[in-house]
């Protein structure tokens, strides 16, 4: 009797059986046709005269028009967050800086509901991973760095710490409140006033945050809040008023980032691309370590830049993994990024999609075997399949650049040594993961391998405690736990 195979079975299940639809009601949910800027504690109309769109990737709709700040916006705000700093949060008891911060925190909580939907509705990610990961981590940072307020003396025992001035904050689109919390909370808790710029695609959430800091009571100016594209940024890098940049996203970017820096005296962290490898040893548990893959890249579509991209099998139990990952690929619910069931949303912006579309026919055409899943995508929105590739080499470009995408590339070692050189054979050291059953080789593996985390049997695993942060050309600096408070003070002698 012909064997069914487990694709086959999963697919006969889907088709009897498919799972109710469970979304998440948005009726709830109060957004603004038209944003401005938050410019010393109020929304203001940009001076620039102009808007942009942001939608919801997922059925292309309009949420709202939202203001672009031009020069003359970003002056105004850096001279808000100047003036602000000068007279009241640098100059205010450091144990008050912390209950400001505390209150965000609450804040956040109280209405993480609301924030969960919206980040799922801007950016496209399903709304159990906003729900349960973005917006109680973003709390969480704000909960962590609260606490430092008032104890920067134990931060640098021996020196006196202070605050730099004005940051400048500019961010992605792929965690966008919880990269406001790791850039925002920081800052304020060293006693830094701030100018942040959410990315154009997922602007809404950080609105909902300057809300929130409205609500808290914070000082006008502390934190101000301007929407824009890549100029924005530019200009607001290039502001001679600002003293430390603070950046996460693109290589390229960065890249220029730090030249236009090279040669003032702003201080400056970036957080850049990743592709991170994942390594499964044959004694691995490899259900476990299959499950962890599927996570490490398919979560929130692989638009996270210490995604599993890169997968290593040592060659004993590369069929069986394979085998297994389409089975589990093949099981992940691509679609409503508002229903409770869904595992894979929608790409964020057509660009990221055509993006991802040309390296998966840059990985054919290069003679990799790809394979995707066969669910059903949604007429309207940006969406892609769950992606393989074997068949690859370490020169293919899918190997070796940032897709960025629900996209997996696997090749095989023999060796320790052969998993650790090709591991490493990469521009990229963000992120990492080893899957095995010795410590003795997750010792190894993590000693040896360049890259700022290394998860071991799990991944993706985030806490405000952590320092995360990469080598190479995955930027320089590290955001989370004492590290990420330390590019924002300055230190003097006793
Ligand atoms: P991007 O680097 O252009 O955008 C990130 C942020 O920088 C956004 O807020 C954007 O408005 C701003 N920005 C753009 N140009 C700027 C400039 N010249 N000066 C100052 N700020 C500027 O990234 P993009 O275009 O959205 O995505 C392209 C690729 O970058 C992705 O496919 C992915 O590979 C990578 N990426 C990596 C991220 C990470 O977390 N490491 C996050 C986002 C993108
Ligand atoms: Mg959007």
């Amino acid at each position: 009797m012909a064997r069914t195979s487990k694709k086959q079975t999963a697919l006969k299940f889907r088709g009897e059986w498919e799972y109710a639809p469970a979304p998440e009601s948005k009726d709830h949910i109060r957004l603004e046709k038209k944003y401005g800027l938050f410019i010393n504690g109020k929304f203001s109309e940009p001076r620039s005269g102009k808007y942009f769109d942001s939608v919801n990737p997922a059925d292309e709709t309009l949420l709202a028009s939202v203001a672009e700040a031009g020069a003359e916006d970003v002056d105004l705000a850096v001279t808000a967050a100047r003036s602000a700093y000068e007279k009241t949060w640098s100059k205010m008891p450091a144990r008050e800086r912390g209950k400001y911060i505390y209150r965000i925190a609450r804040l956040m909580q109280e209405r993480a509901r609301e924030l969960a939907i919206i980040e799922s509705m801007d950016g496209g990610k399903p709304i159990r991973e906003s729900r349960d990961i973005d917006i109680p981590l973003a709390a969480a940072h704000f909960f962590y760095y609260a606490g430092w307020a008032d104890k920067l003396e134990y931060a640098v025992p021996g020196r006196t710490a202070g605050p730099l001035g004005v940051a400048g904050q500019i961010i992605p689109w792929n965690f966008p409140l919880l990269m406001a919390a790791w850039k925002i909370a920081p800052a304020l808790a060293a006693g830094n006033t701030v100018v942040i710029k959410p990315a154009e695609t997922t602007p809404l959430t950080a609105l909902k945050l300057a809300e929130i800091i409205r609500d808290a009571d914070l000082p006008s100016g502390v934190v101000n809040i301007i929407t824009g594209a890549g100029s924005t940024g530019s200009a607001l890098v290039n502001h001679p008023g600002i003293q430390k940049v603070a950046f996460t996203g693109s290589t390229e970017v960065g890249k220029m980032i730090q030249k236009t820096l090279a040669g003032t005296d702003k201080k400056y962290t970036l957080e850049l691309g990743g592709k991170a490898a994942n390594i499964i040893f044959e004694d691995a548990a490899i259900d476990q370590a299959v499950e962890g893959i599927i996570n490490g890249i398919f979560f929130n579509q692989g638009h996270v830049c210490c995604a599993g991209s890169r997968l290593f099998v040592q060659e004993p139990v590369a069929a069986k993994v394979i085998r297994k990952l389409k089975d589990r690929m093949e099981t992940l619910l691509v679609g409503d990024p508002l229903d409770k069931n869904t595992d894979v949303g929608a790409i964020n912006s057509k660009a990221q999609l055509d993006k991802i579309h040309k390296y998966l026919k840059i990985g054919v055409n290069e003679g990799g075997e790809m394979y995707q899943t066969s669910c059903k995508l949604p007429s309207r929105g940006f969406w892609c399949r769950p992606t393989l590739f074997t068949d690859v080499s370490q020169s293919s470009r899918i190997v070796q650049e940032e897709i960025f995408g629900p996209v997996l590339s696997v090749q095989t070692f023999r060796t320790v040594e052969e998993a650790i050189e090709k591991a490493n054979n990469i521009p990229y050291g963000l992120s990492g993961g080893v899957w095995t059953d010795k410590g003795s080789k997750i010792f190894r593996v993590t000693s040896q391998i360049r890259a700022g985390v290394i998860w071991a049997n799990t991944y993706n695993k985030f806490d405000p405690v952590s320092p995360f942060g990469g080598y190479k050309e995955s930027g320089m600096g590290r955001e989370g736990g004492l590290h990420g408070l330390l590019p924002y003070i300055q230190t003097y002698s006793n």
